[in-house]
């Protein structure tokens, strides 16, 4: 049985939901607002309502303060840089400004996983037809992408490799640690979605040298809708620009904004300084300032529970569910060793429509989770993270049929 420690006991508090009758285990999905992050945004909200200096556009001072110490924080559990992070919306924004930014010719390869979430793939079959890319699909073996086949598939003219961090529909970590020092020595660019692992397992820059890593903030970091980042390596960001470019990713020749926009000698011909860093990867127009004020909050409760402490606790958690899981007979997909999953457990309860049935029951007594798949392979997904205790898997249990 897991125990849980004053540190993830206070983590649960933060989630009161949890301690009126709710079993949350969809972190996947969407993960619950914590306390702390729901206060920091009513503030913000209330003081647009206020604008206390008269100044319509307080915002952008007080936003840019957040949002550096937001990629401060983002920084330290990648090992890396602040000036490495860009602020964007969604996983999405950051695999398409990624993909976009690449300079790559007609026959060049890329590697995909066959069963990794649509946001990865997407935008490399909308350049495959646009500019004559071969995309080379790695199957799953076991619900799991396995760094030897997609090593197999890398041959000279591979420029890309494009993986989630683990299987969204299996819970299998992928071994991007061993597929990276392979795409490190070739020159091949790694891109990593990382948006269901981030704020669970850690991801060291230093023995995952990608060349991107883009990730959203409402699952697995608990923060709200529409604020993530996109990691860019240094020398990445210096080779390869985006094909946009927005205002507030620089700054004017002279003075900051709030001097250029109220000079009346500015001009449109004027130079504007954008660094070549992962900042002029962000849109350049106003962000979503309100995202980044959530997601610094819940990023700040989350850093109350040490990384070890909250591995550990969710891959305990874990094996407490499949223990459970194959005693009452069911098929899970997901690896039992703790070292090859994360927080996502996914077993089969009789093929979609009989799983569709199983959730919605589930839902009726408050127990939230999921299914999901991806090329078939998939189930029930169930996903734990530091606020489940023990008792949450074994409420998810006591509501299970035996098979
Ligand atoms: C692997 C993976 N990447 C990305 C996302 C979400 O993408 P976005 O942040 O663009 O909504 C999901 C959502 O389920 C996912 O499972």
């Amino acid at each position: 049985m897991a125990e849980s420690t004053t540190a993830l006991h206070n983590l649960r508090a933060a989630f009161p939901a949890l301690q009126d009758g709710l079993c949350f285990l969809d972190w996947a999905s969407t993960g619950l607002l914590p306390l702390p992050a729901q206060v920091a945004l009513t503030e913000f909200l209330a003081a647009c309502g206020r604008c206390d200096s008269a100044d319509s556009t307080w915002m952008h001072g007080a936003g840019a303060t957040t949002r550096n110490a937001l990629r401060a924080l983002i920084a330290q559990r990648l090992q890396a840089n602040p000036r490495d992070i860009g602020l964007l919306e969604n996983t999405t924004a950051g695999l398409n400004a990624a993909a976009s930014a690449l300079r790559l010719q007609h026959g060049d390869n890329v590697i995909l996983g066959e069963i990794d979430y649509l946001a990865v793939a997407m935008p490399w079959r909308h350049r495959a037809r646009r500019d004559g890319l071969e995309l080379r699909f790695v199957p799953a073996r076991a619900g799991r992408i396995e760094a030897a086949d997609v090593l197999e598939r890398i041959d000279e003219r591979t420029r890309v490799v494009a993986l989630s961090t683990i299987c969204w529909t299996s819970g299998a970590l992928t071994d991007l640690a061993a597929i990276a020092r392979e795409t490190r020595m070739r020159g091949i660019h790694l891109i990593v979605d990382a948006t269901q692992t981030f704020g669970l397992l850690p991801l060291d820059t230093r023995s995952v040298p990608a060349q991107f890593i883009a990730c959203g903030g409402h699952k697995w970091l608990l923060g709200t809708l529409g604020q993530g980042f996109l990691w860019v390596h240094p020398e990445c960001a210096a080779r390869h620009q985006p094909p946009f470019v927005g205002f507030l990713s620089g700054t004017p020749a002279q003075g900051q904004w709030p001097d250029w926009f109220s000079s009346a000698s500015s001009s449109l011909h004027d130079e504007v300084m954008v660094p070549s860093t992962a900042r002029a990867f962000e849109s350049g127009g106003t962000p979503n300032y309100a995202g980044a004020i959530t997601l610094l909050a819940a990023l700040r409760l989350l850093d109350t529970v040490p990384q070890d402490e909250l591995v550990a606790h969710v891959r305990t958690l874990g094996t407490q569910l499949i223990d459970g899981l194959q005693s009452r007979g069911f098929t899970v997909l997901t690896p039992t060793e703790p070292t090859a999953r994360a927080g996502i457990v996914v077993f089969q309860g009789g093929g979609e429509a009989a799983e569709k049935t199983l959730v919605a029951a589930l839902r009726s007594q408050r127990i939230a989770c999921a299914v999901r798949y991806a090329g078939g392979v998939g189930g029930v997904r169930i996903s734990l993270h530091g606020p489940n205790n023990a008792a949450d898997v074994a409420r998810l249990l006591a509501a299970l049929p035996q098979r």
